[in-house]
């Protein structure tokens, strides 16, 4: 077994990045897929946001527009939220995130255990809660003198975090030998700034962004989502205009199946938009053949024990019984079960 060097970094926000590039030998039904998976969970804060949360706050800092004094506003109950709450506790700044009660309390108590303070929402704006956290943060941007809101859905320190870390990552350790990158997407500054990159350094890997069923981008339909992370009810201002090589739509239920297939065939748990992710590649797996593939793994499934994980959830949600997602990890490409024909 390989040793590997422990590393030492100066404070917890530089231990932010470097995360595993793992192979996947057993999650596809083909061996001629090179996969990979970039395991963004083993960021301190636990997923792929610590790098735009501490990009989007230094930045800040640098240029003048954050002192000892500001407030930091914003409104998320995810990922986001915990990274800046990291980020903040950190820098001794002042966070208060606005989250509406659809927030998982596990990350609102994550968010609270690092500091930050929460304000509820607990009244839609015409049926929108999305629209009443927004309202909420622009009354409270004009109300607290000195307060700065990052905004990670149009701030262009959201994709080149990515730029300048997750995907320079993966293209030094695969010596820029990669055929499709599938990311998933929400304000797309992961995917968007991956993409960037790969340009700039003229590789021609195909980008594949994995978005929801149900979601705004790409020019999808509106409708109900339950996988935190993935996807858009309303166009992010970064989102606009963007296109990448191809577009996979994925279910709710595909995000369940993935996350579970992964936990079954590789020990990983893994969150709901890295299972879309991984059903999507699944699904291509035959368009994939002597391909290097690399999956953007956003966040753990350590977070998604009472949803994703939870077979009473999943039924009253989606319908589906223990046995059916039983079924579905084991069927074959074409849906068929390998129990249906023996
Ligand atoms: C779990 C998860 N997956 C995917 C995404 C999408 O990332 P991006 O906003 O960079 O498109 C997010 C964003 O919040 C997320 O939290």
């Amino acid at each position: 077994m390989a040793l590997r060097p422990v590393i030492t970094a100066d404070s917890i926000l530089d231990a932010i990045g470097s995360t595993p590039l793992v192979q996947l030998r057993r999650y596809l039904d083909r061996s001629d897929v090179k996969l990979y998976a970039k395991i963004e969970a083993f960021n301190p804060g636990g997923s792929a946001k610590d790098r735009p949360a501490r990009r989007m706050i230094e930045e800040a800092i640098e240029s003048g527009h954050i002192d000892q004094n500001t407030t930091i506003i914003e409104s998320s109950s995810g990922n986001m939220g915990i990274g800046l709450a990291q980020v903040c506790r950190y820098y001794g700044l002042r966070l208060i995130c606005v989250v509406d009660p659809n927030a998982q309390p596990q990350n609102v108590a994550i968010m609270r255990a690092l500091g930050a303070e929460i304000d509820l929402v607990t009244e839609p704006m015409q049926g929108d809660f999305l629209a009443a956290r927004l309202a909420r943060v622009c009354e409270l941007l004009e109300t607290i003198d000195g307060s700065y809101w990052p905004n990670q859905y149009s701030n262009r320190q959201n994709p080149k975090a990515h730029q300048l870390g997750t995907i320079r990552e993966i293209d030094e350790a695969l010596w820029g030998q990669m055929d499709y990158l599938f990311v998933a997407t929400s304000s797309t500054g992961t995917a968007s700034g991956c993409r960037d990159y790969l340009r700039k350094h003229g590789r021609d890997t195909e980008v594949v962004a994995v978005d929801a069923e149900g979601s705004v981008l790409f020019g999808g339909v509106p409708g109900r989502r339950r996988i935190p992370g993935l996807g858009a009810g309303r166009m992010p201002r970064l989102a606009r205009g963007q296109s990448f090589d191809h577009v996979e739509r994925v279910s709710d239920l595909d995000c369940v199946v993935g996350c579970r297939r992964m936990a079954d065939r590789e020990a990983i748990l893994v969150g709901g938009s890295a299972g879309g992710v991984l059903e999507s590649i699944r699904a291509m797996q035959d368009d994939l053949a002597g391909k290097t593939c690399v999956a953007v793994l956003h966040d753990s499934g350590t977070r998604y024990l009472d949803t994703v994980f939870n077979d009473q959830w999943v039924f009253e949600s989606l319908r589906c019984t223990r046995d059916e997602i039983h079924q579905r990890i084991n069927a074959t490409v074409d849906g068929h079960c390998p129990a249906d024909a023996a």
